[in-house]
């Protein structure tokens, strides 16, 4: 290229003492400017290549250090000063005071904008190995009830104490008495005061995470599990008993690699390039049903300041993970982790995890099932 490039210049350079006259005329003037520019430009690219590369990867390295200092140093830049909340603190005032402005939607994820109206903040004293959190809507009394029947059941599995806890948010519809009777009965909701919402799962996951970093930090282990769940409590506790399983930065469940974000606009899972500008997540735990080691809820809440809610909750928490600089561990037996409804089968059930099923009623009639004494295979 730079050979041919010199050679078009001599060949130029030679016609230009030819026709001396009419260099000046404003065509040929123009066309000099070029070929000199051409040939700047191919003397860069060929011989001084290397250099040129060096310089321009020295130049990509500091820029992604500049960033990463950035993004973790320096957050009032992407945060209005207006809009910064003090960490860990649930705000006292009203909602008004919450640090929505028009246009910007950073901080609705951020929980310490949000405060419990049901907090049940004692329920945590026995210092559980385990808190089971389900978030679910208000008005889905039948799904809590087949939960307390079943694997929320028992207060103690294997030896560990466990905790079942349903997380709600508000609900225009819901009959505000009837929660605080069942919640008297039961002592295990906990209500936050933003929205209840298909939309807003993240910030229900992200009010969960501050619940237990500030309601139950002692706490070993937490999970997350969806409310239409078949969840074989035994198992997991016998899984995190398993001698070398990480009492910290531990995040397990059906890890999710290199899934390409939905632009899809008709679809439930459609996000918006103005709320999550990469072509595909983290790597992440599907939402059914992840398991944490109870110290990342409050690093989440930390690192969640600064980075912009989008409405998939299990690839949010994977991308808080990535800011952290930490990845998902896939569990000792994946097969344990099932994301589909089939049919029942007793041998089956009785050696996963997690599997989704269709209704309440399923819930009750396989566990009842799955609970009769005798061989399960
Ligand atoms: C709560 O919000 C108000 C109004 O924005 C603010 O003045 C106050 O400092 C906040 N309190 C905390 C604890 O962040
Ligand atoms: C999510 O919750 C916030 C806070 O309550 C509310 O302002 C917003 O409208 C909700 N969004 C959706 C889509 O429900």
């Amino acid at each position: 290229m730079s050979f041919n490039c010199l050679f078009l210049f001599r060949e130029i350079t030679k016609d230009l003492c030819r026709h001396k006259i009419l260099l000046f005329q404003s065509w040929f003037q123009g066309l000099v400017v070029l070929c000199l520019l051409v040939f700047v430009i191919c003397l860069a690219l060929s011989d001084n290549a290397l250099l040129w590369s060096k310089r321009f990867s020295l130049h990509t390295q500091y820029y992604l250090l500049f960033n990463q200092i950035y993004q973790a140093r320096a957050p009032a830049y992407r945060v209005h000063p207006k809009h910064k909340v003090t960490l860990n603190t649930i705000n006292e005032t009203t909602e008004s005071s919450a640090v929505q402005p028009e246009g910007v939607q950073y901080h609705q994820a951020y929980p310490s904008n949000y405060q419990f109206v049901m907090d049940n903040a004692e329920v945590c004293k026995n210092t559980p190995f385990l808190v089971l959190m389900v978030p679910v809507a208000p008005k889905n009394i039948a799904a809590r009830d087949a939960i307390r029947q079943t694997w929320g059941k028992d207060s103690v599995v294997n030896g560990e104490v466990v905790l079942t806890l349903f997380m709600l948010g508000l609900d225009g519809g819901a009959d505000v008495e009837k929660l605080k009777q069942e919640n008297q009965q039961h002592h295990d909701l906990i209500q936050s005061n933003f929205m209840d919402s298909y939309l807003n799962l993240t910030i229900k996951t992200m009010v969960i995470m501050d619940w237990l970093a500030t309601r139950c930090p002692t706490a070993a282990y937490a999970m997350k599990v969806d409310s239409d769940m078949f969840l074989n409590i035994d198992n997991l506790v016998f899984m995190l008993q398993t001698p070398g399983i990480p009492k910290l930065n531990y995040l397990t469940g059906m890890l999710m690699w290199n899934r390409p974000v939905v632009r899809s606009k008709n679809s439930k899972w459609y996000v918006p390039e103005e709320m999550y500008p990469d072509p595909q997540y983290p790597t992440y735990t599907l939402g059914m049903g992840y398991i944490f080691s109870n110290d990342l809820p409050a690093k989440f809440v930390e690192v969640s300041e600064y980075i912009k809610p989008f409405n998939i909750e299990d690839a949010y928490i994977g991308e808080c993970m990535k800011r952290l600089g930490l990845s998902p561990t896939s569990p000792p037996n994946p097969s344990q982790f099932k994301a589909y409804n089939s049919k029942y089968n007793r041998c089956e059930f009785s050696k996963i995890i997690t599997y989704i099923l269709g209704s309440s009623e399923q819930l009750i009639n396989y566990w009842t099932d799955y609970k009769k004494p005798g061989p399960h295979c």
